[in-house]
């Protein structure tokens, strides 16, 4: 038995209408803190939008959890400085998301280079504002397990040296190369999934090809996965949970272009613990579930715990959601959730 401080999800796709109305509650019955996604239709690009989406998520948002969705703006030329700088004043929006166009889901309205933005950028790094990334080159040319790396080396790492005080996360980390570029960049810090943590790519391709495995950056090699163990079990340091919990009905997942995202909201955190659990790192989950994001985004150590049990006997979990218009939602980590039991 393990207690820990009442985790953050510092990455999350909470959709809209009735897929928001049937996820949400997983993130709010297990997460403080919620950093929301804007990649809807349309993106989310200015605060009144964050608030407007803000409203329509508490208001279908289970009541006393404590659950609290800290909104993210999407980077297009819409957002302004100054909406952005009152957006974060009022402890609205805690980040800005550049997608690259075409990398994953609905980011048709990302940019193409980061190069684009730097006015905006530079204006962040003064306000204070950070820049999230979704860090995956998208020349079609370069194979789909190296994009991590190229986007960090061709893309961030520029950026980085011209305007040094922008803070950046870099999200999904997925790769070795990731893990080393964040550690080698003082103002980055990076989210870790469930899933890039648990599974590596021969689980995605080699046994019947797994489309419930299929997210953006792709699961790579088992070497990186290593290393984003070692980085998430490593105590202290800039790499903190983002679940990436991204529903997609088994209509978009298993036809003939499975759509991108895993949905781990349900059973990202006995996942977590799971890795933990075998890294025998136990200890440590605390800090990667919550006090290394609390110091990333400079918010307050919660009050509250969570206990998580590992059970001796194995538990039948649910393993997929169905929505009000009758979408069906496959429920990533039931075989992690069967040995573990959160209260
Ligand atoms: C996310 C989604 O479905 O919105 N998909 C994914 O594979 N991770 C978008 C994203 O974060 O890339
Ligand atoms: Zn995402």
């Amino acid at each position: 038995m393990i207690e820990i401080p009442t985790p953050d999800d510092w990455h999350v796709h909470l959709r809209a209408d009735e897929m928001l109305e049937a996820v949400v509650g997983y993130s709010a019955r297990r997460f403080r803190y919620a950093l929301v996604m804007p990649n809807l239709r349309p993106p989310i690009t200015t605060t009144s939008a964050a608030i407007d989406y803000r409203d329509r998520i508490m208001g279908v948002a289970p009541r006393d959890t404590g659950f609290h969705p800290i909104m993210a703006l999407y980077l297009t030329p819409e957002v302004s400085l100054d909406d952005l700088r009152r957006g974060a004043d009022e402890g609205i929006v805690a980040g800005v998301k550049y997608y690259p166009a075409g990398a994953t889901t609905n980011s048709d309205g990302g940019g193409s280079s980061l190069s684009d933005f730097r006015g905006l950028l530079e204006g962040m790094a003064e306000a204070g504002v950070r820049l999230l990334v979704h860090a995956e080159a998208t020349d079609p040319s370069l194979d789909i397990f190296d994009r991590e790396a190229a986007f960090l080396e061709h893309e961030l790492a520029p950026l980085c040296a011209a305007v040094p005080e922008l803070r950046v996360t870099v999200e999904h980390v997925s790769t070795r190369a990731g893990v080393e570029f964040v550690g080698a960049h003082p103002r980055t810090a990076a989210t870790i999934t469930p899933h890039h943590l648990a599974r590596q790519r021969t689980d995605l391709l080699a046994d019947g090809m797994r489309p419930d495995l299929f997210c953006k950056p792709v699961i790579n090699s088992a070497d990186d996965r290593d290393a984003l163990i070692e980085a998430a079990t490593g105590g202290v340091g800039p790499f903190c949970l983002g679940t990436d919990s991204a529903p997609h009905p088994t209509t978009a997942k298993y036809g003939p272009r499975a759509a991108a995202g895993i949905f781990n909201a349900a059973y990202g955190l006995e996942v977590v613990a799971e890795v933990f659990h075998q890294a025998g790192r136990l200890d440590r989950m605390g800090a990667f579930v919550s006090g290394n994001g609390c110091a990333a985004y400079g918010v307050e150590t919660p009050e509250t715990t969570l206990t998580l049990t590992r059970e001796p006997v194995e538990v039948e979990r649910d393993t997929q959601l169905e929505t009000e218009a009758g979408d069906q939602v496959v429920l990533f980590g039931a075989e992690e959730a069967a040995r573990w039991t959160i209260s």
